[in-house]
């Protein structure tokens, strides 16, 4: 079984992307972190990061087929129309994460597009916050799924 884990645009650069802001953890360092999380399940990670729209689009819609998504769609969060509408006919369980706590920062970033359709959203807690969305994955989704 494939947990996919997606995340948007500027997020391939963390560790060295405003780092007081998003941590000083790379996606090399979250992706092994959640691969640790649900290797219990015998659940493999297949993460993917793109600048764009239209290829996160592409990645959810070839990968119908896995258990659940983890999902940081970066500024899409804010105006990601078409991202939305494929996440809306995405069948398995997903989660939105933000490594900032969202509502701390500027008004442009209180609202998010996306989290009425998210099974859960995890914000503020940095890193930690995609391995709490793995764990929270392996809760939601039946050991049948597995
Ligand atoms: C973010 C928050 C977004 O508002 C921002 O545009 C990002 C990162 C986060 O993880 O905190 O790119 O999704």
């Amino acid at each position: 079984s494939t947990l996919l884990l997606l995340n948007g645009p500027n997020l391939g650069i963390l560790g060295r992307r405003q780092p007081e802001v998003y941590g000083t953890a790379t996606l090399d360092d979250i992706e092994s972190a959640v691969g640790a999380r649900v290797a219990e399940r015998g659940w493999k990670v297949l993460s993917i990061q793109r600048e764009s729209e239209g290829e996160l689009i592409h990645a959810i819609q070839e990968n119908y087929d896995s258990v659940g998504a983890i999902v940081n769609p970066g500024a899409l969060m804010m105006y990601g129309w078409s991202l939305r509408d494929a996440l809306a006919n995405y069948p398995a369980p997903w989660i939105e994460v933000h490594l900032s706590n969202v509502w701390a920062r500027e008004s442009f970033r209180h609202e998010s597009i996306l989290s009425a359709l998210a099974s859960g959203v995890v914000v503020g807690l940095g890193a930690l916050g995609y391995e709490l969305a793995a764990s929270a994955l392996l809760e939601l989704v039946s050991p049948a799924g597995a």
